[in-house]
């Protein structure tokens, strides 16, 4: 029987790291929660259709979760009511889990109703759904459906779809979810202006009214929690969610270090260990250097020959050429 960690789901207030597809991996989760922990983290977005067909064993990758990390919410996405109802349903008994080899469940499952990616909004997918409500609801009661009350519940969303629209919010709310993650920005804003914080206000107003045990979330240009604590204050909310605050410091979640304290051979020393960390978790590591090289920009900067460095970590094949790259330079670095 695996044992269920929903209960960290209660602590208030929540610091919870945001879903980033092809980012938030399990590895850079690692990493992250080694510099300071969220309470929470949620997975990289899965597919349910996906999930429920052959492509099922690729889709699980996104999936894994290491001891070491915080209790992990399974984020997932799609268009089919009944396999949103079938992957509940294996999420919540702890089948899934089991399947891939965790030794913990899922600390509860979200539901993706923000992405504003027009691959999938054009289908009616993710953020999608805010024109379309009844799929919406349809959705969240198949979830609720399969899940049986066993892990909590969760919608991540936006504001509305073209305009800020205070409808969709209380049709949120209103599906009784146990937990609503809210982008404050609508779709068609993408990130490019800044984070509406003052709808806060009027959603938290909805949420006493129509949904007092569901908890709020807020999300969007909060760049660590210490800018959090102060809007959890403000807003008297009940969490925030931080995301690309960790590519400017990987420490957002830590109440200590800040990333300007890290020194050169500190910040070459964190990309080493996630370096270290993705050899022992990829099938094939070589593979995955491009993609580790984006995380590059995150740990080499704000250090004399970091620019020259990544230029040269930029043109490597092999994950161990990337290590000894860095270590070379590390042995130039004069001795503290
Ligand atoms: C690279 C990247 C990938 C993202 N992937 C997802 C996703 O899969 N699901 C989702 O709900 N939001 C996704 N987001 C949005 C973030 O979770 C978050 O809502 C957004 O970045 C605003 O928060 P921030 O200002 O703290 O980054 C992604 C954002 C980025 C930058």
């Amino acid at each position: 029987m695996i044992a269920s960690k929903s209960s960290n789901i209660n602590t208030k207030p929540l610091f919870i790291l945001a879903p980033m597809d092809d980012v938030t991996d399990t590895v850079f989760r690692q990493v992250i929660s080694a510099c300071g922990k969220p309470d929470l983290c949620f997975s990289e977005f899965v597919n349910v259709d996906g999930l429920m067909s052959a492509g099922r064993k690729s889709l699980q990758r996104k999936l894994e979760r290491f001891e070491t990390e915080p209790p992990l919410v399974a984020h997932i996405w799609g268009l089919n009511p009944a396999n949103f109802k079938k992957a509940a349903r294996q999420l919540a008994s702890g089948s899934l889990a089991q399947e891939i080899g965790l030794s913990t469940n899922y600390a509860g499952i979200d539901l993706n109703m923000g992405c504003p990616v027009r691959a999938v909004t054009k289908i009616g997918a993710c953020s999608g759904l805010i024109k379309n409500r009844a799929l919406a609801a349809e959705i969240i009661a198949a979830v609720k459906d399969g899940n049986r009350g066993r892990l909590p519940v969760s919608v991540k969303t936006r504001l509305g779809f073209g305009e800020i629209d205070p409808s969709w919010t209380e049709f949120i709310l209103k599906q009784g979810v146990d937990m609503l993650s809210i982008h404050l920005r609508t779709v068609k804003e993408m990130s490019k202006v800044p984070a509406h914080f003052e709808e806060l206000i009027r959603i938290k107003h909805q949420r006493d009214q129509f949904s007092p045990n569901t908890l709020l979330i807020a999300n969007g240009d909060i760049g660590n929690i210490q800018q959090g604590q102060e809007i959890i204050k403000r807003y008297n909310i009940d969490g925030v969610m931080i995301g690309r605050g960790i590519f400017t410091d990987p420490f957002a979640f830590s109440s200590k270090t800040q990333w300007d304290d890290v020194g050169t051979s500190g910040r070459i020393g964190l990309f080493r260990k996630h370096l270290v960390l993705y050899k022992a978790w990829a099938e094939n590591p070589d593979k995955g250097v491009k993609r580790l090289n984006k995380y590059a920009k995150i740990y080499l900067s704000g250090f004399d020959g970091a620019k020259q460095l990544r230029e040269k970590l930029a043109l490597v094949s092999k994950l161990d050429d990337m290590l000894t790259e860095l270590d070379s330079f590390a042995t130039g670095l004069p001795v503290m």
